[in-house]
């Protein structure tokens, strides 16, 4: 439906820009280890010193432009020069809107690794018409927020019947420690909760409406699982991203609905990640205790590579419908970091290679935009869709 000819004129295949910080220098080490040789990828930045030393560092000969989301004219032309632009500059509700506007403008395909529901909703509001118009993807929570959950809930959809109500919940156990750039995300949008609930409720009054069928959202509250232990609800943006993929795509159903738990294992542990939660979301509102928590891990900052690599994550899914029952599971080594340079460079890799892809722009999922094209990417790279039993 839309002539990608224009963008295929580009000077760069991929375009990494916040090469320079924690996560984007990780994306830049595995474009290196795996990008094949025909793309032309290169590294973005507003520090050239430190986008030289980063090149340096890794051993890699790519072109480095420079580009500061407070100058809308590198914005531009950094948009200008990609066909698509995978930006690791966050917190995105503070910088974020620059790249997706000049992405929606230049009929760029865009990534990131968003978990802030405000940003992407605002993004939905101000920038999804002319993505549209221009044939620009704009892909937002293209990390471990969101992609094994949003993936692996469209796997388990596919082991059940087609056109009958369907139940799916997912169940995340993780062990991971953070950066400065996620804790300063985290901490800023706990602080914009009224914000955040106002962008939400101006969205839905703009989503399209789904005629008879219906998804929905389904808040459990803490319980015990069989095997798995105590779970308590986890209200990230992940399962509003997999909502969004069941509301476009007609295979999950007539009727679909969807919950999002954290495994704790034990019931003092449940009671431990609530109480640190709410104490979290409490010390966010003020200043002076934001202050305090802020200044825990510096933005550019993270976890060694020997806590990365004692970190990983198991997603277990449970679908129901028509009469069947499957578990499904997705796993990996270290969500926040390793994983998720991979899983946002191989999305890179799939909206600039991947033939077959669906003919859509605007704001897409992962799972509407890729699907299983990046599903067997991810398989390939060692992060497991399986089915554990029927
Ligand atoms: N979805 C997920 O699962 C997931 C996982 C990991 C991270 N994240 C998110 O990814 C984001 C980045 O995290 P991180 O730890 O990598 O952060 P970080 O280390 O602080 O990196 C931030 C990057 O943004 C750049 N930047 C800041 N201001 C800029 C400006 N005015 N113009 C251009 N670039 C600018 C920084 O450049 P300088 O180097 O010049 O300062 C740096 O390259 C955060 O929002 C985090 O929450 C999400």
């Amino acid at each position: 439906m839309y002539d990608r000819l224009v963008a295929n004129g580009r000077d760069h295949d991929v375009v990494l820009f916040g090469a320079t910080g924690f996560t984007g220098a990780l994306a830049a080490q595995y474009m290196k280890l795996h990008a094949p040789d025909r793309l032309r990828w290169a590294i973005a930045g507003r520090n050239a010193e430190k986008l030289a030393a980063l090149a340096e560092r890794l051993e890699i000969d790519v072109p480095m432009l420079r580009a500061d989301v407070e100058d809308a004219a590198s914005m531009r032309a950094l948009a200008e020069a990609s066909r698509v632009l995978v930006s690791t500059v966050g917190p995105y509700t503070r910088y974020g809107e620059p790249a997706v506007e000049a992405c929606a403008l230049a009929g760029t395909d865009y990534l990131d690794l968003a978990g802030e529901p405000e940003f992407v909703d605002l993004m939905y509001i101000r920038h999804h018409e002319r993505a549209i118009q221009s044939g620009a993807r704009l892909v937002h929570c293209c990390g471990f927020d969101s992609v094994p959950h949003d993936l692996g809930a469209q796997f388990t959809v596919e082991q059940l019947p087609e056109n009958v109500p369907l139940r799916v919940q997912g169940f995340v156990r993780a062990r991971l420690s953070i950066s400065g750039g996620t804790l300063h995300s985290a901490i800023g949008a706990f602080s914009r909760l009224r914000q955040s609930a106002a962008a939400s409720a101006a969205r839905r009054r703009l989503r399209p409406h789904l005629g008879a069928r219906r998804v929905r959202g389904h808040v459990g509250g803490p319980h015990h699982e069989p095997e798995l232990g105590w779970v308590v609800p986890l209200p990230t943006i992940d399962p509003q991203v997999v909502l969004r993929s069941a509301a476009a795509l007609p295979r999950y159903g007539p009727d679909f609905s969807y919950a999002h738990y954290l495994v704790t294992g034990s019931l003092p542990a449940a009671g431990a990640v609530l109480g640190a939660t709410l104490g979290a979301v409490a010390l966010a509102q003020l200043p002076p205790t934001r202050r305090m928590l802020l200044a825990r891990i510096a933005p550019g900052e993270g976890p060694s590579v020997e806590r990365r690599r004692e970190s990983r994550f198991e997603v277990r899914f449970l679908g129901e419908g028509g009469g069947s029952r499957v578990v499904t599971q997705v796993s990996g080594g270290d969500p926040g970091y390793e994983e998720t340079a991979k899983i946002i460079c191989e999305a890179a890799m799939c909206l600039s290679e991947d033939r077959g892809l669906p003919s859509l722009a605007g704001q897409l999922t992962p799972a509407v935009a890729m699907g299983a094209a990046l599903r067997d990417r991810l398989q390939a790279a060692g992060i497991p869709f399986r089915v554990l039993s029927r």
